[in-house]
């Protein structure tokens, strides 16, 4: 999909469709007035027929406007516009964004993106505009045999601003949205392929895929990976011990962005990459384990967001690690009761095999020490208990440093893809206290997604770091299944923020 930027008055366009909006009740937006107007009152004889009433996800299309150039116009409800907020917008994009590509026009301009949202203002409105369209055009057709053909598919959307002053910032929202958007498709795509296709290998060669996909643009982007052998060598003890049950060799996929200085201190992201999570010896029941292959999801969030970050050719160092592997049962498998040495030098009483992504965070996590990072941030489908706890809306926040805290709900806020702060106390810890080993890797009754941010802290207390549990937003169940790609837009807002803010007080 071609997305572009305009500035111009919609019965002066010659395209196949201008889309406007119409509040309830019957109340034309200002560019549905203005056709109107020039169409005297054609748009306002329909309406008091009451062919629409204005209500959010209504549409009309109308032919032959008056003394309009454009083909056809494309009304849709927007509500009452005292209520237009965040997700009434994203609703009114993603509805005109399916009637169009149902339609049968090739090209449009859209007006909405100068309706009034509540505290945001154009470059908010240009970016989600793009982002939804993106999101609401996406399908994973790559294992069909039969695809889906559009006869006439929406090729092009012209989004308009209401005066060339406003072109500048609408310009780059556009840029930023498109980076974006490509990296949440990248992520879904990831998250979608079938656990037979998506193993540590392939996760692997994506990544590799990355940095050829980039060497032309002559990005700072490298990669990594760590094999068994070598990780046994480091002394990865608990991220061996989930692998040893699986054919599937693990890999440690790590990829470098330097677009900052050198010597400045990067931002590392680390992604669980459980490429299907069976439960291992303390099997899973049946019901929903297909889910399971989800669970390499914040890998994938780590993948797309470096995408978006070398798209945009962003001025920072930012570093990707992604511990790969199957959590499967087999006589190789570990055993509950194993208890296993990590990188740190802790020992770790595996009392349940599920709960395998906090193992091989753990050695991920202390790895991460010798890029002597700025932040980390790590993100895994950690705990069904977040689900019960938060949903399926904000990713579990957890942090050891309240200004990245803020920094990461801030961005959520911003792009839409929300956090939500749970506690780190102190007072959880005694939790997973263990007689036999250093900790035990379950935290019994109660607080199961806190008492494994609790573990993950135990190996994170030499930076300041946080911990994003996205088991309730990294895919959708259901009808519209399958892989939401977030959080890339959060962890990608943080990163434009950083630079925003590194350009803005330049330290001396
Ligand atoms: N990948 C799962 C977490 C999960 C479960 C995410 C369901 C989304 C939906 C994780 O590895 C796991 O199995 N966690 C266990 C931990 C428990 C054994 C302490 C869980 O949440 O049940
Ligand atoms: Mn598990
Ligand atoms: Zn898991």
């Amino acid at each position: 999909m071609e997305f572009s930027i305009k500035s111009g008055h919609p019965e002066k366009q010659r395209t196949a469709c201008v889309v406007v909006g119409v509040y309830e009740p019957r109340r034309l937006s200002e560019n549905a007035r203005r056709l109107d107007e020039c169409s005297d009152g054609y748009l306002s004889t329909i309406l008091r027929r009451g062919d629409l009433e204005g209500k959010l996800g209504q549409s009309l299309l109308l032919h032959n406007v008056p003394n309009a150039l454009p083909d056809r116009v494309l009304l849709i409800g927007c509500g009452r516009e005292r209520e237009l907020g965040d997700a009434q917008y994203r609703k009114i994009i993603s509805k005109t964004i399916e009637t169009l590509h149902d339609m049968g026009s090739m090209e449009t301009v859209c007006y909405l993106t100068e309706l009034n949202v509540r505290g945001r203002d154009t470059h908010w409105r240009v970016r989600h505009a793009i982002e939804t369209a993106s999101s609401t055009l996406y399908r994973f057709e790559q294992l069909k045999s039969k695809k889906n053909v559009t006869r006439r598919p929406l090729r092009k959307i012209i989004f308009s601003v209401s005066s060339r002053r406003e072109l500048p910032q609408a310009e780059q929202a556009s840029i930023e949205a498109q980076a974006i958007a490509g990296g949440v498709k990248l992520a879904k795509d990831l998250g979608n392929l079938p656990p037979n296709i998506c193993t540590p290998t392939y996760m692997a060669e994506r990544a590799k895929g990355l940095c050829l996909l980039h060497k032309k643009a002559k990005a700072q982007l490298s990669c990594e990976v760590l094999d068994e052998a070598k990780m046994l060598e480091l002394g990865m003890g608990a991220l061996l011990s989930v692998s040893q049950g699986s054919e599937a060799p693990a890999k440690l996929v790590m990829l470098d962005y330097q677009g900052g200085k050198k010597n400045q201190q990067p931002i590392v992201l680390v992604g669980k990459g459980v490429t299907f999570d069976t439960g291992g010896i303390s099997l899973k029941k049946p019901e929903n384990m297909h889910e399971m292959k989800y669970d390499m999801c914040g890998a994938a969030s780590v993948i797309g967001t470096l995408s978006a970050v070398v798209d945009l050719q962003l001025p920072i160092n930012v570093v990707g690690l992604m511990p790969c592997t199957e959590n499967s049962p087999s006589g190789s498998a570990s055993r509950p009761g194993d208890i296993v040495t990590s990188l740190s030098g802790q020992t770790i009483e595996v009392i349940n095999t599920d709960a395998e992504g906090r193992l091989i965070l753990c050695d991920t996590l202390t790895y991460c020490e010798r890029y002597k990072p700025e932040v980390v941030i790590d993100i895994a489908t950690l705990t069904g208990a977040c689900v019960v706890a938060l949903g399926k809306h904000p990713h579990g926040l957890f942090s050891n440093h309240s200004p990245l805290t803020n920094d990461l709900l801030n961005a959520g806020r911003e792009s839409g893809d929300r956090a939500w702060e749970m506690p780190l106390w102190e007072d959880y810890q005694e939790q997973i206290d263990a007689p036999f080993a250093d900790m035990k890797n379950v935290g019994g009754k109660g607080a199961g997604s806190i008492t494994a941010a609790c573990f993950l802290a135990r190996f994170t207390r030499k930076y300041q770091w946080a911990h994003l549990d996205i088991a309730g937003t990294a895919w959708h169940e259901g009808d519209k299944r399958g892989a939401t790609g977030r959080p890339v837009p959060l962890l990608t807002q943080y990163i434009i923020d950083k630079v925003r803010e590194a350009e803005e007080e330049p330290k001396e």
